[in-house]
């Protein structure tokens, strides 16, 4: 199936960045929506600055950056993003109930040939699919933080997944630009999370029982396992509420202690340090 138009749900760290890689590399048009007008302002805002990186470092051209913002379009109206769409891209709060009511709306307004792609880090595509009557055409397509940077993106297969399904997205993910991997069986966490949270996790814990300072972790582990970033810095580029909800649905899915969060992941989202999104968490971003 050819893909023309996208809609992407969400204007927060990922959706603004799905957005841009869908109009910048794929020449896709593109819808983004989001619940608030200053959620769309700072996701378009977040948009420019980075086309402005590309710019700047000769990556694209400035007639390249007009016109991938000029594919795309914002809009607070579910159905208005959704009515012409040929794939939807979900990039909402990683919340179960909230993306299921969320998909089930859109499968009353998406063209019968759409398909639904989530971005969730963790939730069950069986689960969301059966929030719609074409569970068929639903599937994961799970991309990196940052989504103009990292290749991967994960293809997760629902139980009622169709071939052709998978088969439409990982042809779109290669337009994009990205390596897609198929993740064969739904399981929480797909690949790269189920390895991830854990050691993220883990580090929240060394922070919490005091055995080194924040710093000295990431320092370990950018210098020790030539990480890009150490886990704590990663943690609050990914978001501290984020990676609360995965962890989550990894310890209600599975029942396995070991995805349970440390204390601290929940204290700090009560008290709003969920990383750069809010300015602090485990390092202060005020300043950067
Ligand atoms: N848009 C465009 N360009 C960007 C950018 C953006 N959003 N962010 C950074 N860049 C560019 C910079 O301009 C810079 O370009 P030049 O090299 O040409 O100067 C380059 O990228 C490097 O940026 P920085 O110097 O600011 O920082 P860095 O060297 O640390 O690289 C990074 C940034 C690519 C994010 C790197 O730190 C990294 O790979 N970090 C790890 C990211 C990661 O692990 N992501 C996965 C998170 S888990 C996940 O996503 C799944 C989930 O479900 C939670
Ligand atoms: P975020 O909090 O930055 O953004 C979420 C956005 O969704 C917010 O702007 C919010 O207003 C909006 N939203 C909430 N309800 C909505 C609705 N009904 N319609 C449209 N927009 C709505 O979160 P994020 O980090 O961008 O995460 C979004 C999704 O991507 C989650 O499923 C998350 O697990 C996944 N993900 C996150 C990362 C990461 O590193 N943060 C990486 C890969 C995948």
């Amino acid at each position: 199936m050819e893909i023309k138009r996208v809609a992407v749900l969400g204007a927060g760290l990922m959706g603004h960045g799905i957005a841009q890689v869908c109009a910048q590399v794929g020449k896709f048009d593109v819808t983004v929506r989001d619940i608030e007008q200053r959620f769309i302002d700072s996701g378009m805002k977040m948009i420019q600055d980075s086309i402005q990186r590309f710019v700047k470092k000769g990556a694209i051209s400035e007639s390249d950056a007009k016109e991938t913002l000029a594919r795309i379009h914002s809009t607070l109206d579910l159905k208005e993003a959704v009515q012409d769409a040929d794939l939807v891209i979900e990039a909402i709060t990683e919340n179960p109930p909230l993306k299921k009511s969320v998909l089930a709306e859109v499968d009353k307004y998406a063209p019968s040939h759409a398909i639904i792609a989530s971005n969730t880090s963790s939730i069950s595509i069986t689960e969301i699919g059966a929030a719609t009557k074409r569970p068929e055409k639903v599937c994961g397509m799970h991309f990196f933080n940052p989504p103009q940077l990292m290749k991967l993106i994960e293809i997760i297969r629902g139980l009622k997944t169709a071939d052709e399904t998978v088969e439409t997205i990982r042809q779109v993910s290669l337009k994009l630009g990205k390596e897609p991997v198929v993740v064969k069986k739904d399981t929480p966490g797909f690949i790269v999370n189920r390895i991830l949270i854990p050691a993220l996790n883990e580090a929240a814990f060394l922070v919490a029982e005091g055995v080194a300072d924040p710093e000295d972790i990431d320092k370990a582990c950018t210098l020790g396992l030539n990480w890009p970033m150490g886990p704590l810095k990663l943690l609050d580029y990914v978001g501290i509420d984020t990676t609360l909800f995965i962890t989550d649905v990894m310890v209600n899915e599975t029942g396995d202690p070991k995805f349970r969060p440390s204390n601290l992941l929940k204290q700090m989202v009560r008290a709003n340090l969920l990383g750069r999104k809010t300015g602090r968490g485990f390092y202060d971003w005020t300043e950067k």
